[in-house]
């Protein structure tokens, strides 16, 4: 389970942080740290730039962008006048049969920016909605098409995919799904690219890993048998595991393996879009075509909720026809408040060049972390542009991990309070192995990238002492 950042400030009697205590139900977190008096609820009231400040008046740099979310910083006053001129104008109206200017225009841009035929655009409130709308549209196109039987869904170990309970079939993190079972059938699991936990014999040849990974894919699609499989659900790089990115050639065999059985391949972009990576889509920075992509968080830097599922020209022609539609959808898909959002977000990313400075910047970025392998507690830093993991081992030579005793003290009894202390709101997560997990406003440079690692760099030597 995810660690929440656990603030330690003197909260005093009637402060913020004890009604929050007393009547906010967080997401994903153990209150019992809280009822116990063990700690306090961090409470973040404002952020600038590339820093957000609590309620007693402390600085954090934000290292995960809220949670991979606010890629143009903190503070934007345009974003905020642009959600507000939005709802002076039309502060709401469905896109159950009507439309409305701000999502047909970022429906437009959208297509614009989406690889090859991907056109068509239909908004959620969020990732997961995404999520859950594309395995919908899969089953739905496969019954139209005259292959009523596809409707099970590949995706990998230890991978997040949202908390609908169809996107949480898709998820491959069992503790997220044992309290909810029995889910959606038809989620079938194949392994993730963990390089640094391949196959010993597949570890120093990551062209070789790639394609092993890859084939497990088209051995799963056999195993269920092809006429039941609707879609093949990824990341471009996946977030849960502490950031894996695609090896050599895993997503070209992965395409070929889909097109031979007729297997959808969605792309999902919840985190990777929106310059995480370096391009708008993530899928085009690692030069692989999906017929549909999910994406979320990063379209409106989070000043505002919006998600999109975008699909190919050809998943929606049955839907031109007849009588025929998806009957699907969600009161504040595509709100024009958060379409105005994106649209002045995307705007800012333009402007301001972020794409190129991602692109520039995230092997800098990466050499600063990489300096860490020097920390016996470091066992790997991978990632791609603006978006990285560092693997805490017991064990440098044997990789060894820590146990569930360890990783518990490790990760939730010191690491995440003592990053947050001293400054760096991160995420120190045991979903797979112990990481902890960067994904920073795509606005810093080699000021921050030194900060975040001057930061770990004492934190994970004082964790080394105390184990
Ligand atoms: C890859 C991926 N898919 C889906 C989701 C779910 O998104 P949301 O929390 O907006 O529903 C997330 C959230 O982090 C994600 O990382």
């Amino acid at each position: 389970m995810t660690t929440s950042p656990q603030a330690f400030s003197e909260a005093g009697k009637d402060s913020l942080a004890e009604k929050a205590r007393d009547h906010l139900w967080m997401h994903f977190t153990r209150h019992s740290t809280y009822e116990s008096g063990a700690g306090h609820v961090p409470v973040i009231t404002r952020g600038e730039g590339a820093y957000v400040w609590d309620d007693q008046g402390r600085r954090y740099l934000d290292g995960l962008a809220g949670l991979f979310t606010v890629q143009v910083g903190h503070g934007r006053q345009e974003l905020a006048d642009a959600a507000a001129a939005q709802a002076r104008e039309l502060a709401f109206f469905p896109l159950w049969s009507y439309a409305h200017p701000r999502a047909i225009e970022l429906a437009e841009r959208l297509a614009a920016s989406a690889p090859g035929d991907l056109n068509r655009v239909f908004f959620t409130t969020g990732g997961g909605e995404a999520v859950e709308t594309a395995w919908k549209l899969a089953k739905q196109y496969w019954k139209l098409v005259g292959k009523p039987m596809k409707h099970k869904v590949i995706s990998r170990n230890v991978a997040y995919h949202g908390t609908p309970q169809g996107a949480l079939s898709i998820t491959g993190i069992p503790a997220a799904k044992e309290m909810f079972e029995p889910l959606v059938p038809g989620g079938f699991k194949v392994p993730n690219t963990n390089l640094y936990r391949a196959p010993e014999h597949l570890r120093d040849d990551a062209k070789a890993f790639g394609l092993w990974a890859a084939n497990r894919i088209e051995e799963a699609i056999e195993f269920e048998g092809p006429d039941t499989v609707a879609a093949v659900f990824l990341e471009p790089v996946q977030n849960s595991g502490g950031c894996f990115p695609p090896p050599p050639g895993y997503f070209d065999r992965v395409r070929e393996i889909c097109d031979k059985y007729d297997v959808l391949l969605v792309s999902d972009e919840t985190i990777c879009a929106f310059g995480r990576i370096g391009g708008m889509f993530a899928c085009e920075d690692l030069k692989y075509q999906p017929d549909i992509i999910t994406c979320a968080k990063g379209m409106t830097s989070g000043y505002s909720p919006i998600g999109a599922m975008i699909a190919t020209e050809r998943l929606f022609e049955p839907f031109k026809h007849g009588t025929t539609y998806f009957p699907h959808g969600y009161t504040f898909g595509g709100h024009p408040v958060s379409a105005a959002v994106a649209m002045a977000n995307l705007d800012i990313f333009e402007r301001e060049g972020l794409y190129t400075h991602v692109r520039e910047n995230g092997p800098a970025f990466r050499a600063t972390l990489e300096k860490l392998l020097d920390l016996p507690i470091v066992g790997d830093v991978r990632g791609e542009g603006f978006f990285y993991g560092i693997e805490l081992v017991k064990d440098k030579t044997t990789r060894e991990s820590f146990n569930d005793d360890e990783s518990e003290r490790l990760l939730r009894g010191f690491l995440s309070k003592a990053l947050f202390d001293a400054g760096l709101y991160c995420r120190a997560d045991d979903r797979g192995d112990p990481v902890v997990q960067l994904a920073p406003p795509l606005i810093i440079g080699q000021k921050e990238f030194d900060e975040i690692e001057g930061i770990l760099r004492n934190v994970l030597t004082e964790a080394w002492s105390i184990l």
